[in-house]
């Protein structure tokens, strides 16, 4: 019953966000914010899609103010594809990082030039450059997730892409700025081992807390992308129970 009534209020609470902001983004944003923040596992049940996250930045344009945000192993950035998550879980379980890379790169383009070069992590322009510091594991990430994966400058202007949706923190929250991200409300942040995702949460925890903002991270040793997914039929997987237990806990004391 908890689980229903923190869904419900959560889809209602940004519904009228979702409303505003796709307004402002003119069909940038295929789907909405909603879908996203509080629909997600239906996305990995029924589409069988994991699709980068798209968060509500704090915009003169959006009135709705979010009292909080809750991130499940959130994608929040496509500019470098070479972070040890992506290193380390190339081949993970239910999403390596090719199929990542596939999906992701179908949000912007059908052309698969895109991500062609975001394998080879060489698909950003150079007018990206300063976005590089929001995304640097070198100091962004703890050593026990860097481990001992040498940190390479990016690669810039080898590709002919230029799309400006791929520098917008207003689908990828990593690249905002501290100016911008200090603006957000409390959040939760969960993060799972073995997840090629699992480096843009672990940033964002450090870029947030940064900057002030209040944030609650979960990190499940054991975890899985996509693991809440499989928690009902036909895996019923204790994985996914445990992870709804901490991110209801966490809805149940600060909504
Ligand atoms: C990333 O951080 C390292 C270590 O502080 C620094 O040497 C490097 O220039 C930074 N690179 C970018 C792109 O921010």
């Amino acid at each position: 019953m908890v689980w229903h009534s923190v869904l419900t209020e959560g889809i209602i609470g940004i519904f009228d966000i979702t409303i505003l902001y796709n307004s402002t983004l003119h069909g940038f944003v295929p789907m909405s914010v909603s879908w996203l923040h509080f629909v997600f596992w239906n996305i990995e049940v029924f589409a069988s899609l994991d699709i980068i996250f798209f968060q509500v930045q704090i915009d003169p344009e959006v009135k709705h103010k979010l009292k909080l945000q809750a991130l499940l192993y959130p994608g929040l950035q496509v500019i470098d594809t070479s972070l040890p998550s992506h290193r380390d879980n190339e081949h993970g379980v239910v999403l390596t990082r090719d199929i990542a890379i596939k999906l992701v790169s179908l949000f912007f383009t059908k052309d698969e030039a895109l991500p062609r070069a975001m394998r080879k992590n060489q698909h950003m322009p150079l007018e990206s450059r300063h976005l590089f510091r929001f995304v640097n594991w070198s100091t962004l990430l703890p050593d026990k997730y860097r481990k001992d994966h040498e940190y390479t400058e990016p690669v810039l202007g080898k590709s002919a892409y230029s799309l400006p949706a791929l520098m917008d923190p207003r689908a990828l929250p990593l690249l905002a700025d501290d100016a911008r991200l200090q603006h957000l409300p409390r959040t939760y942040i969960l993060t799972c081992q073995y997840d090629v995702l699992r480096d843009d949460g672990i940033m964002y925890v450090a870029r947030l807390q940064n900057v002030g903002v209040p944030v609650s991270h979960d990190h499940v040793e054991d975890g899985i992308h996509g693991a809440l997914s499989y928690m009902t039929s036909p895996l019923y997987l204790q994985l996914g129970l445990r992870i709804k237990d901490m991110y209801v806990s966490w809805m149940d004391k600060n909504l």
